[in-house]
């Protein structure tokens, strides 16, 4: 595999006609403040999407093999804990492969996967529903960072949610407050929520996770600026950028940042920016739970009677709760 990526600055609106002015302002007001910072939904355009799965296959990344492995080994005492029949939402689908390994122990009546990427997820069901015809599939482009609520067309009846990969660290712990509180809200009383959590552990391991000796999280990384050329028509120089991963202990977080390596100015539009050497752009937090912390959470969202289930060395946990 090669992940070569070229780094001519795009200087090209590409996609601004397709984004609404609405983003770029907020892009743009980002990467203005006192202390740049982009939102991490910039790291996924088609190369960052590509460039994230092939991040879920390198060693250093435990996370997406040690959740494959509790699923693989509690799979049945999972779905006894869940029953059947769920109507099961599946949120941030992608390509759906994680919901479909739990279809036939779980056996759920409706599959809703949903996604930001609505064109990508229904190739992805297409595919899905002629392997499981029996199950009614409705596939939703939602983008979870504005508000949203469930169409009528989706049976209330006993919501399931599904939240794997621990895509829930990536929100402000407010912010996966209000998430979950808002989950809680978009099901009854026999809904419930199955949900990947990473866990707090060495710094280390943590730290090279977000590092990986290939540098395929570098290049997921540096590929934001990639995508911010092209919504902004701005100039930004991979080559002038590197790639930073740190654990923040007072945060419990590891933190993605894009630092200069050299001092100079990005523009785009009428606006610019002046970066001096190490000055740092914050791309993404990636929040690590304990137990403890995260039930904790789940009830303070309305969520609880937890069960949970975990790998040999306590690195993830596979959590589900019931709606109180
Ligand atoms: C999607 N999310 C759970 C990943 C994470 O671990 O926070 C995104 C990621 N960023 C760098 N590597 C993976």
């Amino acid at each position: 595999m090669s992940l070569a990526i070229p780094s001519k600055p795009a200087n090209k609106r590409s996609e601004a006609s397709i984004t609404p002015p609405s983003v770029q302002h907020e892009l743009e007001r980002s990467l203005l403040a006192d202390k740049a910072y982009t939102s991490p939904k910039y790291l996924y355009d088609a190369v960052g999407s590509v460039l994230f799965d092939a991040i879920c296959e390198i060693p250093e990344y435990y996370p997406t093999r040690t959740e494959a492995g509790i699923f693989q080994q509690y799979m049945s005492e999972i779905a006894h804990a869940i029953g059947p029949h769920s109507t099961l939402i599946d949120l941030g689908a992608g390509n759906c492969r994680k919901a479909a390994r739990l279809f036939p122990l779980l056996h759920p009546n409706q599959y809703v996967p949903i996604d930001i990427s609505i064109k990508y997820l229904e190739d992805a069901v297409q595919r899905l529903q002629q392997r499981f015809p029996y199950i009614e599939m409705t596939a939703l482009g939602l983008d979870f960072s504005q508000p949203w609520t469930l169409p009528n067309e989706i049976c209330s009846d006993k919501r399931l949610f599904f939240y794997p990969g621990s895509s829930i660290g990536n929100f402000e712990p407010s912010q996966a407050k209000t998430f979950l509180h808002h989950l809680r809200s978009e099901c009854h009383s026999d809904g419930g929520l199955l949900i990947g959590i990473d866990l707090i552990k060495d710094h280390t391991t943590l730290v090279h996770a977000y590092d990986d000796a290939l540098g395929v999280t570098a290049a997921f990384n540096l590929n934001l600026l990639r995508h911010i050329n092209q919504i902004l028509g701005a100039d930004f120089n991979v080559h002038q950028w590197r790639h930073h991963a740190l654990f923040n202990t007072t945060h419990s977080r590891i933190e993605m940042h894009l630092e200069a390596r050299t001092a100079h100015t990005v523009t785009w539009d009428n606006a610019h920016r002046h970066f001096l050497a190490g000055e740092k752009i914050h791309t993404e937090n990636s929040y690590k739970y304990s137990l403890e912390s995260f039930l904790s959470l789940l009830e303070s969202a309305g969520f609880g009677q937890a069960q949970y289930w975990t790998d040999s060395e306590n690195w993830f946990a596979v959590v589900y709760a019931k709606a109180l």
